[in-house]
């Protein structure tokens, strides 16, 4: 297998960069999860979450590029969106803080009155709120409405929900690059939202012309408009039968947990000894175990579960 990136090699240094005045800790650990947590022999799990206390998981992957292209053009005011629990606006409120950049949040919904945890850290690292009502967010990825609020709040960038974008997803592939160096998998599995990360993943599997398989565990009741989002992020995708997405445990969806799914996560978090946030990787997990159980996943592949973080989240469960 050999490395074929197409990404600016200058941006790419300024990350590497960021990554060290933020003091991420990459690789990521590859840790191997002992037959009795899940009955499959060669199961292991990519600690993302472990990548830094708050930057943690798919959001510094996601990030990187963005924030390198961002410093190496001396631009100064980003702008993006998120709920009020957000784990994306979370990470970049914290990144824009170290990296005296100047951060607008347009986050859905008013919690002036309650602000979360997660809008709280947000402004005490001097990100500014902006609450929006939920009609005025669904415009998010309108061109029209973009330029209006970038003039409007004078942000030079805009990024968008969950950092999913073209560099996003090109940060997400460098993921693939550690894997290559602790042991390629045979399946990788990881949660779906945005579908950002998994089409990130995609595309760092295809540009190795490795044949590791991808599955995406969906958590949200989105039908199979994921395919959709997928082949706009990473058009080649498209062609590649290398992977697939499991729609079937969302749990009721988006942040919702079934009993089963609470249960589930309180034994297995005890057994595996690291947390899962309730609303994206305690659903990839559980997927995972359901899918050991029902035989779907050969014994003889090497399977690798990304954890992807977002333990801030946990927060809005309390
Ligand atoms: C912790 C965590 N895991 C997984 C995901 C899903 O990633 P994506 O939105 O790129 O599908 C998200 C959302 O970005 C997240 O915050």
């Amino acid at each position: 297998m050999t490395k074929n990136h197409s990404r600016d090699p200058a941006v790419i240094e300024i990350a590497t960069e960021i990554a060290h005045a933020l003091d991420i800790q990459q690789p990521s650990p590859f840790e191997k999860i002992d037959h009795s947590v899940f009955s499959h022999e060669n199961l292991w799990v990519k600690r993302d979450d472990l990548l830094h206390p708050i930057i943690s998981g798919n959001k510094w992957r996601k990030l990187q590029i963005s924030l390198a292209r961002i410093i190496k053009s001396k631009q100064t005011h980003v702008l993006s969106f998120g709920g009020g629990y957000s784990n994306h606006l979370h990470a970049l409120a914290y990144a824009c803080h170290k990296l005296n950049i100047t951060l607008t949040c347009i986050v859905r919904g008013n919690y002036e009155k309650s602000p979360t945890p997660t809008i709280l850290d947000i402004r005490r690292w001097g990100g500014e709120i902006i609450y929006v009502t939920k009609s005025e967010y669904r415009q998010r990825n309108d061109a029209g409405y973009l330029k209006r609020i970038a003039d409007h709040y004078a942000a030079d960038v805009l990024l968008p929900e969950g950092g999913t974008c073209s560099d996003g997803i090109d940060g997400v592939a460098t993921l693939i690059d550690e894997c290559v160096l602790q042991g390629m998998p045979d399946v990788i599995i990881l949660p779906v939202g945005s579908a950002g990360t998994l089409a990130g993943i995609i595309k760092g599997i295809n540009e190795i012309n490795a044949n590791t398989k991808v599955i995406g565990v969906s958590v949200l009741n989105a039908g199979n408009s994921h395919y959709q989002t997928i082949s706009e992020l990473y058009p080649k995708a498209e062609i590649l039968k290398n992977w697939g997405i499991l729609t079937a445990y969302h749990h009721g969806g988006y942040a919702k947990q079934s009993q089963a799914l609470i249960e589930f996560t309180d034994t297995v978090s005890n057994k595996l000894g690291f947390s899962l946030d309730p609303v994206y990787n305690a659903k990839s997990f559980y997927a995972l175990d359901q899918q050991i159980k029902s035989g779907n996943l050969s014994d003889n592949d090497s399977i690798c579960i990304l954890q992807t973080g977002g333990n801030q989240g946990i927060r809005a469960k309390k």
